[in-house]
C-alpha cells in the first residue's frame, strides 16, 4: 500500500469534487511557473489533478493517490505513483522540482524536501505558513482542525531552510476571486465555506468528524445572518486581494 487508510480515504473523498472546487488559479500559476525559470525537465510532487503544471515543460508528475490520478484531464503529463519521500528518479534526473498544496500532508516533510533537492537542483514550493495561515478568520469556527495529523508540526517557510538551500521566500497575495478553492481562499467570500462542495475539497474541512464540520458551519451561517461577521470582517468583501500566510519558496540553483 503506498498510502495510508487514513489518506486513501481523504483523498478519494477530496477528489471527488477537486476538479470542479479546486481550478488552478491563472495568477497563481504564473508566479508558480515564473519561480521554474529556465527549467526544462520538471517534477511535480503531490501533484494531484495536474494543477499549476506548466504546459510548455518536460513535466513528470509524481502522486500517490490513484483517485487523484484518475482525475488528471486527458492529455496531461505522465504520473509516477509514488510519494515524496521516496522519489523513483536518480538524482539530478530534473531541473526542477515543484510542489504546490501538498507538503502538509506528507508523513515525512524533511525527507521529502531532501528527495526533491536530491533529483533537481530547484525546488520551488508553493505552500502555506502556519504562522500567518493559522490566523486565518475561518478557524475560529472549526478550531478542531488545528489538531488534525495535516496541521502539526506544518514548517514555516524559513523552516525549509534547514533542508534547501533557500534563495527566496516570496508572499503570494490570494486574489477575492481566487479559482482554486484551498484552505483559505475564500477570505472574502465566507458564505463559500457553507458550500458542501468546497468544504469537501479543502482537506482542514474534510477531515473532520461530521459534527464539529455541521457545528462551525453552524455558527458561521449564525453570524452571517446577524450580522457578526460582517461588523467584525466585513472591511475584507472590499478588498481585492489579501495576504493570507500563501508563500513560494524558491531553493536551489
Ligand atoms: C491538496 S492536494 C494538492 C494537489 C496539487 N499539487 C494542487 O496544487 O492542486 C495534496 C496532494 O498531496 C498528495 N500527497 C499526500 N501525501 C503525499 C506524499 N507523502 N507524497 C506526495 N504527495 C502526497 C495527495 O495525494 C494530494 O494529491
Amino acid at each position: 500500500m503506498i498510502v495510508g487508510v487514513r489518506d486513501s480515504q481523504l483523498y478519494q473523498s477530496i477528489s471527488s469534487t477537486y476538479d470542479t472546487s479546486r481550478r488552478a488559479d491563472e495568477r497563481v500559476a504564473r508566479r508558480i511557473h515564473r519561480a521554474i525559470g529556465d527549467a526544462e525537465r520538471v517534477v511535480n510532487v503531490g501533484a494531484g489533478t495536474g494543477n499549476y503544471e506548466p504546459g510548455d515543460r518536460s513535466v513528470t508528475a509524481v502522486e500517490p493517490s490513484s483517485d487523484m490520478i484518475a482525475k488528471r484531464p486527458p492529455g496531461s503529463a505522465p504520473v509516477v505513483r509514488a510519494v515524496a519521500e521516496a522519489l523513483p528518479f536518480g538524482s539530478h534526473r530534473f531541473d526542477a522540482a515543484m510542489a504546490s498544496l501538498t507538503l502538509h500532508h506528507w508523513r515525512d516533510r524533511r525527507r521529502g524536501l531532501a528527495e526533491m533537492r536530491r533529483v533537481a537542483r530547484r525546488q520551488v514550493l508553493f505552500l502555506f505558513d502556519p504562522v500567518e495561515t493559522y490566523r486565518f478568520w475561518a478557524i475560529e469556527y472549526w478550531p478542531a482542525a488545528l489538531a488534525l495529523p495535516s496541521e502539526q508540526d506544518v514548517p514555516s517557510a524559513a523552516d525549509l531552510g534547514q533542508v534547501l538551500d533557500v534563495v527566496a521566500i516570496e508572499t503570494v497575495p490570494v486574489p477575492i476571486d481566487c479559482t482554486d478553492g484551498f484552505g483559505a481562499a475564500f477570505w472574502g467570500r465566507p458564505e463559500a465555506y457553507l458550500e458542501p462542495d468546497v468544504q469537501q475539497g479543502m482537506s482542514w474541512l474534510a477531515q473532520l468528524p461530521d459534527r464539529e464540520l455541521a457545528a462551525g458551519a453552524a455558527r458561521l451561517r449564525a453570524d452571517l445572518d446577524s450580522g457578526r461577521w460582517d461588523e467584525r470582517n466585513g472591511h475584507l468583501r472590499q478588498l481585492t486581494e489579501l495576504d493570507v500566510g500563501y508563500r513560494l519558496v524558491i531553493a536551489g540553483s
